[in-house]
């Protein structure tokens, strides 16, 4: 059974902590993602670890990875803890806290681009659109509702913002910066895993909306899909039996939470702002239930919980 985990500790160098993950250093190589079960909602991270969701997201994006190889090839090495610690013996000691939810990585260099696919139209894709009857700065179909779908999904890349919101940005904003080959191939690339995802999870009864990968690139030129993929964290999960266009969707997995947050403030009881308000039981179990399900659902296996 792994513990709910709010932050790992690994004697490895950190290079960063993220809202939710923490990546270390393994050497020049390699890196060792680990997701905690820490949760954000508006913004703002909760302070209960919502148990299981660091595996949910570590196992999710290692079976994308690999179904979707033929794609493109990614940064997946391994996400088995007797692999992991086989392979780095420093973190012998810490095998409890790696189950599950570290993966071990190839380094790159990040390209500095959100690679942001949508097949909906939500977000701040829907407040573009509504002013200016365009997405990504292209002219769309006029008359589309609040996310309704789109036949042809559209690359809508962002940049990469350490503080504050990411910017949309232009297609040319990406070829300007990258040149045009680059540019090119994470668009084809990003167009390809979303339908791959899209179209996989469709059926299994779950509607990935939209969608972020981002990309590195190696030092004999290869680029490889980076960071996690197709996940609830990186993409809007929508329940696809409840999918009624014209108006905002329900989330598969952070409804609960958000609901629950959205009374708080809806009474004054929160102004929205960090700290956040305790959570109580049932919102942190109801939420972890819903990551499980996306897991099995989309997978059509359990997550091994122990
Ligand atoms: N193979 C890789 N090579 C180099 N960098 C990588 C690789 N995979 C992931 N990264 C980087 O790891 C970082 C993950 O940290 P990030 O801040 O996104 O964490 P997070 O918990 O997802 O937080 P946030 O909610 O802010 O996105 C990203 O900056 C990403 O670019
Ligand atoms: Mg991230």
């Amino acid at each position: 059974m792994t513990l709910p985990l709010v932050a790992s500790a690994l004697p490895l160098p950190l290079l960063r902590r993220g809202k939710v993950r923490e990546v270390y250093e393994v050497d020049r190589e390699m890196l060792l993602l680990v997701a905690s079960d820490r949760v954000s909602a508006f913004d703002v991270v909760l302070r209960e670890p919502v148990p299981h969701k660091g595996a949910v997201l570590t196992q999710l994006s290692a079976f994308w990875f690999e179904r979707l190889a033929t794609v493109v090839s990614s940064h997946f090495l391994s996400a088995d803890a007797d692999e992991i610690v086989a392979r780095i013996p420093a973190l012998t000691e810490h095998h409890a806290s790696l189950v599950g939810r570290a993966m071990l990585v190839r380094r790159t260099t990040p390209v500095p681009f959100e690679c942001v696919v949508r097949g909906y139209i939500a977000g701040s894709a829907w407040a573009e659109y509504k002013k200016a009857g365009t997405l990504a700065g292209e002219p769309l179909l006029p008359g589309l509702v609040e996310s309704a779908r789109i036949d042809r999904p559209i690359f809508s890349p962002a940049t990469k913002a350490d503080v504050g919101h990411d910017e949309n940005v232009t297609f040319i904003h990406v070829v300007r910066a990258l040149g045009r080959p680059l540019a090119e191939q994470l668009k084809r690339a990003s167009l390809g895993l979303y339908e791959g995802g899209r179209g996989y999870a469709a059926p299994r009864g779950i509607i990935i909306a939209d969608t972020k990968f981002e990309f590195g690139t190696t030092p004999d030129g290869r680029v490889l899909v980076i960071d996690e993929i197709l996940t609830p964290d990186s993409s809007r999960f929508w329940p696809a039996d409840r999918y009624t266009p014209g108006g905002s969707q329900p989330s598969f997995d952070k409804q609960p939470l958000r609901d629950y947050l959205a009374d708080l403030k809806q009474d004054g009881r929160w102004d929205g702002n960090a700290p956040p308000p305790p959570l109580p039981r049932e919102v942190v179990q109801a939420t972890s239930e819903r990551y499980l399900e996306a897991y099995k659902r989309i997978t059509g296996r359990s997550l091994d919980i122990g």
